[in-house]
């Protein structure tokens, strides 16, 4: 647990295309240096590293979602180790662009393992620090893959979920669904235009910070 009670570690998620990496971005123009803004897979420099092997390796798309689920969690705990726990006790608020919903979505439910539900509960056991709340940013499957490819049209790119079709995009929806009958968060329809969804976001972020 972080010493200073007062700061907030936030986590964003959501599946591609729900325009959380843009609310991200726009949050953190406007944001003071009381928040630190991080990612994962990755976070830290020992976490990054970690990223490159998961999403980039030609090998990762044939990994078994076990050995997927141990890599995103080996990145995670130096992430909490390195960054998330430093920053909460010296007093500043973390906002993390994914977490551990991420693995429990991709990882058991887009990879269709529910056997591995156990192993990912134990290895979040593990975890010294977990998210005071988790911001769901939540687009219909059809939605959100009509905007990733025109993100991909756009630029070069890419990483090995991306090819991946409906069905993947529609478990992932389900597995966010069932973590977050399990954790604090809050969720935000993502259907509407950026400016609505951008207005609800901050409300959140104010709300919970201050
Ligand atoms: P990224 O390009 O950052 O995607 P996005 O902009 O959608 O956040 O790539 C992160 C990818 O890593 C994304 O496809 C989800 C995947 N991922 C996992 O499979 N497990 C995890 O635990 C995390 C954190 C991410």
């Amino acid at each position: 647990m972080a010493e200073n009670i007062q700061s907030k570690f936030i986590a964003i998620e959501g599946g591609e295309g729900s325009g959380k990496s843009t609310l991200l971005r726009l949050l953190k123009e406007k944001a003071g240096d009381n928040m630190v803004f991080t990612r994962e897979p990755g976070g830290s420099p020992f976490g990054e590293t970690i990223r490159e092997v998961a999403l980039k390796s030609p090998y990762a798309k044939d990994a078994s979602a076990e050995t997927m689920l141990c890599l995103m969690f080996a990145a995670r705990y130096d992430h909490v180790d390195k960054i998330i726990t430093p920053s909460l006790n010296s007093g500043k608020h973390v906002i993390s662009d994914r977490f551990d919903a991420s693995s429990f979505t991709y990882q058991i439910y887009a990879q269709e393992t529910p056997q591995i539900e156990k192993l990912f509960w134990s290895l979040r056991d593990r975890l010294t620090c977990v998210p005071d709340l988790y911001i769901y940013v939540d687009v219909e499957v059809e939605e959100g893959l009509r905007r990733v490819q025109n993100r991909n049209a756009n630029t070069n790119e890419n990483n090995h979920f991306d090819g991946r079709k409906v069905d993947f995009h529609k478990r992932i929806k389900q597995g966010y669904t069932e973590f977050f009958k399990k954790v604090p968060h809050v969720v935000i329809d993502a259907n509407r235009p950026l400016e609505d969804v951008k207005k609800d976001f901050y409300n959140i972020i104010d709300s919970t910070l201050n």
